[in-house]
């Protein structure tokens, strides 16, 4: 199926914004801590560029990837740690840093897992948020935006590995039949 670019829904400057406060309130809430910052492949390795360059203090990282959509637009309902972890979190304060929430599946099941390694704590931060779509009872310690129930890219997302280089978000546009 052909696809395009549909709408913007943010701007570059609008996520720039947004990301720079994400960046001053978890420095603050963190002051003094040590935290190691799990980011989940691919599609948060942008925001974390972001993120990470706005944050004033000290933080590891490490990447976990979970399987993917495939080509597909809608969860299938499972999701599997395909990369975990190549650090020892416990006893350290634990953030998750993903691109997007949809039924909060990937999130839910990263946060059990890591929750078993015996950190300190866990927290969740996400640039968008599709509340709506949430199927898990989950919460969210940090969400840049909340969006409305739309497949969107740029910014790290992408539909079938394209348009992860946008600098704003857009929805998918499909063709109609
Ligand atoms: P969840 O497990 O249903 O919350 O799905 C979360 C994952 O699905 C995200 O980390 C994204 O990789 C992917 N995803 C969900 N919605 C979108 C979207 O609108 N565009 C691109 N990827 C999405
Ligand atoms: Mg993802």
């Amino acid at each position: 199926m052909r696809q395009s670019i549909g709408r913007i829904l943010l701007s570059e400057n609008e996520i720039f914004q947004r990301v720079q406060e994400l960046g001053r309130r978890i420095s603050d809430d963190y002051r003094g801590e040590k935290i190691t910052i799990v980011c989940v492949l691919k599609g948060a390795v942008v925001f974390l560029a972001d993120l990470l360059r706005n944050l004033d203090m000290p933080a590891d990282l490490d990447f976990i990837q979970v399987s993917s959509y495939g080509d597909e637009t809608k969860s299938t309902g499972v999701a599997k740690i395909i990369q975990g972890l190549t650090v020892d979190v416990t006893g350290r304060h634990v953030l998750i840093v993903d691109d997007i929430a949809d039924s909060g599946l990937t999130l839910r099941h990263l946060k059990e897992s890591l929750l078993s390694k015996r950190p300190a704590s866990v927290k969740l931060c996400v640039l968008l948020d599709k509340a709506a779509r949430r199927t898990q009872s989950l919460k969210i310690d940090y969400v840049g935006f909340e969006i409305p129930d739309e497949f969107v890219i740029g910014y790290g997302l992408d539909y079938a590995g394209r348009y992860r280089g946008l600098r704003y978000i857009a929805t998918l546009a499909l063709p109609q039949e």
